[in-house]
């Protein structure tokens, strides 16, 4: 008799909050696409964590499709991944609500992103910003994730997730799977390329800092020619503070190329900054263009992207259902007739 073989679940999600980045690619897009042939994956826009700050209706109605459109241009393959819209799916924040009922003041004060966004000047702290983590958990828990492809950054986020997991299983029996962040070796915190002290952000950097997935050609080249290095010359890896900006370079030189740091450090043995970065242009250039070219197309075709999000949404609501069906029976609320 033929084993049946149970696939592990992969599953993440993007914010639609401005353009994705060359930090968003290699710190997480990069690992959906490489996951995407032996695993049941699931990868959403998450919309619903993007009103924890403040966004423009139609714009954030754009950005939401062109991530979409995005995730099909970097080779996720609509027929073998979940594509969907976190709004679509009835579930993630009912069972936020239950999660919420478990997860301690304490552990959502430790949260370093929460820190950092509520701590910035003017910023506009609400209870969504603050309970942001929880739908994370649920997005997560929601479909028994086995593996959560995402950049450093988040790795706070999927350990909370694993707590509250552990202590409804501990309270309830067990229910969810435990999961386990895929966080890349090299690449999981691409820096800004003007303060190559701060992580790149869509939404923090400002426009010269950072390399939208669908930046024009000479944009691209205009940017990576302006980025902060320091007086030195040398192409070196270095763990030096004042040598953030040429490892950042060398960072995604290297996860765009394939080739070891040594190896590019090799290359540039007796050349400057200079050529470097026009070389990492290129390299930029080459892999980005037909990325854009993909996502302008897409979005001239909204009938075909909103097939794809209904599809996604369909399959993702069944399992939905199903984990909350099974959440509800357990913590003993009492099941509607039908
Ligand atoms: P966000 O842009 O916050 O929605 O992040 C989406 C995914 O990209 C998450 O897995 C992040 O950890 C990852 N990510 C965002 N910015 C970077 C960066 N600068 N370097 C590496 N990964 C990043
Ligand atoms: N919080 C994540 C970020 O800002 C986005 C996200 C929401 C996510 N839900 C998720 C990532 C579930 C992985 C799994 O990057």
């Amino acid at each position: 008799m033929d084993e049946q073989v149970i696939q592990k679940t992969i599953l993440s999600g993007i914010q639609p909050t401005g353009q994705l980045t060359i930090g968003n690619y290699i710190g997480a897009m990069k690992n959906f696409v490489r996951l995407q042939n032996d695993y049941e994956t699931l990868y959403m826009v998450v919309d619903l964590h993007a009103l924890t700050v403040p966004q423009d209706p139609k714009e954030l109605r754009h950005k939401t499709l062109s991530v979409i459109a995005q995730y099909i241009s970097v080779g996720l393959d609509p027929e073998k991944n979940n594509l969907f819209i976190q709004s679509h799916v009835t579930g993630h924040t009912e069972l936020t609500w239950i999660l919420g009922c478990l997860t301690g003041l304490g552990d959502l004060n430790r949260m370093t992103q929460f820190k950092d966004k509520s701590s910035k000047p003017g910023a506009n702290i609400n209870a969504g910003l603050y309970t942001y983590p929880i739908l994370m958990a649920s997005d997560i828990l929601l479909y028994n994730a086995d593996f959560v492809p995402v950049g450093e950054d988040q790795k706070q986020h999927v350990e909370l997730t694993r707590d509250i997991a552990m202590k409804f299983n501990y309270r309830y029996s067990d229910t969810f799977t435990i999961p386990e962040p895929i966080i890349p070796k090299s690449g999981a915190r691409i820096m800004d390329l003007q303060n190559p002290l701060a992580k790149m952000s869509k939404s923090d950097s400002g426009e010269s800092g950072r390399l939208a997935l669908i930046d024009e050609p000479s944009v691209i080249a205009k940017k990576i020619k302006s980025a902060v290095t320091d007086s030195g010359s040398e192409i070196k890896f270095s763990e030096d503070e004042e040598k953030a900006g040429i490892r950042n370079l060398l960072t995604i030189y290297s996860n765009l190329t394939e080739l070891s740091i040594a190896d590019i450090e090799l290359k540039y043995k007796s050349r400057g900054y200079g050529d470097f970065k026009k070389d990492l242009a290129d390299i930029v250039v080459e892999k980005l263009s037909p990325i854009k070219l993909k996502h302008d197309d897409l979005m001239k075709n909204k009938d075909y992207l909103e097939s794809v999000l209904k599809s996604g949404a369909e399959s993702a609501q069944k399992k939905a259902w199903k984990m909350l069906g099974k959440v509800y029976r357990k913590i003993g609320l009492v099941q509607a007739a039908r």
